[in-house]
């Protein structure tokens, strides 16, 4: 099977999903011919950088594109050959390969070179932060005075460590991970243009261990239907991925409120003979802890930041009222001490085991 994040690039800015902001502010300027000389793109991985870059490369040149709109054909022979990776007038470089002192060498050679079909040049300069401080100065020169026919697109994951003053002579963008819903819903598309039936809780679960990468997701997803191909089932996914899910530790939580240490205990041997990691458990539990002490302190938290499902967002406020802002202090520091001492214990399980009889004791 093709690598799914390529087979699936987006090809219009109408399939990209989310960076709003970004997209309207590009397609207008495109729309009206307004567009400038140098851009920076920024942000987390796997989030469109790259692929609005080749966007906007594909919809300048494209030779159907008519003023007032924005979408490139696909069709023309730019745009095929920007699809295809061949189109001489887009260069895209890698700093990240050998930090582009040689590229930026060609470029300053090259820039001034009129475009060889298309009206524009258009640099696409990826890990741009990688770049030596040689190749910044020169690129900095080069952005000093660009030629009208060149457009130079800087994308980097890493903002603070670009040379200000290219910064600064950049219009620059940032870009944002994506919430969970939407990330489930290009995985959806996915699927139904593979033709592969999908569990909605599984897509939400491969989502939730992204990160808000887009891309990553998409890769996730690939694992998955190479090793399930016609249904993915939540269940599967929890086993390809190896991840805790939310409800084990809030299943946990709920032994504590209801103060069943016996049952708390019988919980924890039954996970972990099932195979699932200490050290992940535990790292997940303190991080519901902590959100959960979050939500107490501000209710409206996650309603806003979407990486819980709305289930699990209402199960969380649901619990957050059955502690007080101190108990769950004192769980989270309970467990945070069992979490340092996992590592070296004989038995992984038992210091979270004593921290739930202590946890259970103490409320
Ligand atoms: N906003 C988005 N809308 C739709 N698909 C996306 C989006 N962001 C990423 N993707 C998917 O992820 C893949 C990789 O995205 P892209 O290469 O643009 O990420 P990037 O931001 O440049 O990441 P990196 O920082 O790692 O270079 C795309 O081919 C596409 O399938
Ligand atoms: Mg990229
Ligand atoms: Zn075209």
């Amino acid at each position: 099977m093709p690598v799914l994040y390529r087979k699936y690039r987006p090809k219009t800015f109408s399939e990209i999903i989310g960076q709003e902001y970004v997209v309207k502010t590009l397609t207008n300027a495109i729309s009206m011919g307004r567009i400038s000389h140098a851009y920076l793109f920024y942000g987390t991985r796997g989030v469109g950088k790259t692929t609005i870059a080749r966007l906007l490369a594909k919809a300048v040149n494209c030779q159907n594109r008519k003023d007032g709109e924005y979408e490139p054909c696909n069709q023309c022979i730019s745009c095929y050959e920007i699809n295809e990776g061949n189109a001489l007038d887009l260069i895209e470089i890698d700093a990240a390969s050998n930090r582009g002192i040689d590229e930026i060498r060609n470029l300053k050679e090259g820039i001034n070179i009129v475009p060889v079909k298309s009206k524009y040049k258009v640099y696409i300069i990826d890990e741009a932060h990688q770049l030596t401080k040689e190749a910044s100065n020169a690129l900095l020169k080069t952005l000093e005075e660009p030629p009208q026919h060149a457009i130079f697109i800087l994308c980097t994951t890493e903002f603070s460590k670009i040379l200000p003053t290219i910064a600064s002579r950049c219009q620059r963008f940032e870009f944002k991970k994506l919430t969970l819903p939407q990330i489930v819903k290009r995985l959806e598309f996915i699927c139904s243009s593979e033709g592969v039936k999908a569990e909605e809780e599984a897509l939400e679960i491969i989502a939730r261990a992204a990160e808000g990468s887009s891309r990553d997701a998409e890769s996730l997803l690939n694992e998955v239907i190479n090793l399930q191909p016609d249904i993915i089932k939540k269940k599967t996914v929890e086993e390809i991925l190896g991840i805790v899910g939310v409800e084990s530790v809030s299943r946990l939580v709920e032994f504590f409120i209801k103060k069943e240490k016996k049952k708390a205990l019988e919980y924890l041997d039954q996970i972990f003979q099932r195979g699932i990691d200490v050290e992940n458990f535990s790292k997940r539990l303190i991080s519901y802890l902590r959100d959960l002490l979050l939500v107490k302190i501000n209710p409206e938290i996650f309603d806003k930041n979407n990486i819980f499902t709305k289930e699990e967002r209402e199960e969380l406020k649901r619990q957050m009222k059955e502690f007080s802002e101190d108990d769950l202090k004192k769980i989270l520091k309970i467990f945070l001490e069992a979490q340092q001492e996992i590592k070296w214990a004989e038995l992984p399980q038992l210091p979270l085991e004593l921290a739930t009889i202590e946890v259970i004791d103490n409320l």
